[in-house]
């Protein structure tokens, strides 16, 4: 009788032990973007709540909440949307007060690097206002446990093309990557303010915030449902989407006189469903013994490849395992991209040690899911350019 008893006592004490410990509501901004997409995912497929936050549900991104609930089936029932611009202050507020809120994953942003450079104002004010927004409705709120999209962009042009590491000088060099570093200092700071404060755990909950500087996602989950999209390109694969597509006739490669082995430039291109189990391996650090205070982790496989060796892998995919396709891929050599490095991959030791994170896709298979996207989804490349 006693037996039974406490057998059932465990089973009531696992199920729900498990159900709290995974089942954190998690507001992610920027949700129904590429990487955001994805991450949300991840996140629905770990058993937490959702809430996905994004302020244009645009051209087809309408669609992509329901998207994410296909990939996640069952599990789709624990997402929330909230159509809400992160730059209206009383909305994001609002969120907090209606929603029991255990975490932030911050993805919301504008990200050209280009674009940036030609108009920094809209950049500053989009990037840095809404994110002092959402950490205003935090601080009020009691939430302090925040996952920040962060950028290789904050180690600006390298001072050697060595592997990148978290202690590397940060140094943006566009005012994309300066947003980026301007918060990461803003993020240091209310930590900095808690050691002030001398806070203990019990009376006010510290900040623990993980910032995660990606380098080159691509790719697109296996599913072809969500993937990246840029109306017009700014990033190397929309441009061979488009390539692809024929909607662009030849993909343009920039700068071919790089102090690199093949002259083209470097990349760390990690997959997305890569970075975003990354970031499921953020929170749960910042539930640990390690996880108060600020700290940062470079995001990419370890791997530099050059734009001319993607060139090569994508004609080789197109040869072999889309031949049947009818596609078609050329590329020629232009002038360098102002604003653009010659070699840019990381150390990703350190994500490794303290995360348990590690890419495990290759550059084929990123091609490969990045092609099915492309494919499945022709509607999306309309425009001709
Ligand atoms: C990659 C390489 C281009 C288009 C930026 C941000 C970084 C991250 C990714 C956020 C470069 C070359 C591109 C084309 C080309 N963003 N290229 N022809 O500039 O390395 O990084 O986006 O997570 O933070 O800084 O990425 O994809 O724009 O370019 O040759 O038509 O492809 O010159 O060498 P980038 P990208």
């Amino acid at each position: 009788m006693l037996t039974n008893l406490f057998n059932k006592l465990f089973v009531l004490i696992f199920v729900f032990g498990s159900l709290s410990i995974s089942a954190e509501q998690v507001l992610v901004t920027g949700g129904a973007g590429f990487i955001g997409s994805h991450v949300v995912v991840e996140l629905l497929e770990d058993n937490h709540n959702v809430i996905l936050v994004d302020r244009i549900l645009r051209h087809g991104t309408a669609d992509i909440p329901s998207r994410i609930r296909e990939i996640a089936g069952e599990k789709g029932i624990n997402l929330f949307v909230a159509n809400v611009d992160l730059l209206n202050a009383k909305d994001v507020d609002s969120l907090f007060q209606h929603k029991n809120i255990d975490a932030v994953i911050h993805l919301a942003g504008l990200k050209s690097v280009s674009e940036s450079v030609k108009n920094p104002l809209l950049y500053y004010t989009n990037n840095i206002i809404s994110t002092l927004n959402l950490l205003n409705s935090m601080e009020k709120h009691g939430v302090r446990k925040l996952v920040f999209s962060s950028s290789a962009t904050v180690y600006g042009n390298p001072p050697t093309s060595e592997p990148i590491r978290e202690n590397f000088p940060l140094n943006a060099v566009n005012p994309y990557g300066q947003t980026k570093l301007i918060i990461e200092k803003l993020l240091m700071d209310l930590v900095n303010a808690d050691k002030i404060k001398n806070l203990s755990n019990v009376d006010e909950k510290p900040w623990r915030i993980v910032s995660l500087r990606y380098f080159n996602p691509i790719g697109a989950h296996d599913s072809g449902k969500i993937g990246d999209f840029q109306d017009p390109p700014n990033n190397v694969m929309p441009y061979i989407f488009e390539v692809l597509m024929g909607k662009r006739s030849a993909f343009t490669i920039f700068g071919c006189n790089y102090p690199t082995p093949d002259k083209t430039a470097v990349r760390d291109y990690v997959h997305v469903v890569d970075l975003a189990a990354g970031h499921e391996a953020a929170l749960q650090f910042l539930n640990g013994d390690e996880g108060r205070g600020f700290a940062a982790f470079n995001l990419g496989t370890g791997r530099g490849i050059s734009v001319m060796q993607l060139a090569l892998a994508i004609q080789s995919a197109i040869n072999n395992k889309f031949k049947d396709k009818g596609l078609q891929f050329s590329f020629s050599c232009a002038d360098a991209r102002p604003g653009d490095v010659p070699t840019s991959f990381t150390d990703p030791s350190l994500a490794k040690e303290k995360l348990r994170w590690q890419a495990s896709y290759n550059l084929d298979r990123m091609i490969e899911d990045s092609i099915n996207w492309a494919l499945k989804n022709p509607e999306w490349f309309t425009s001709v350019h």
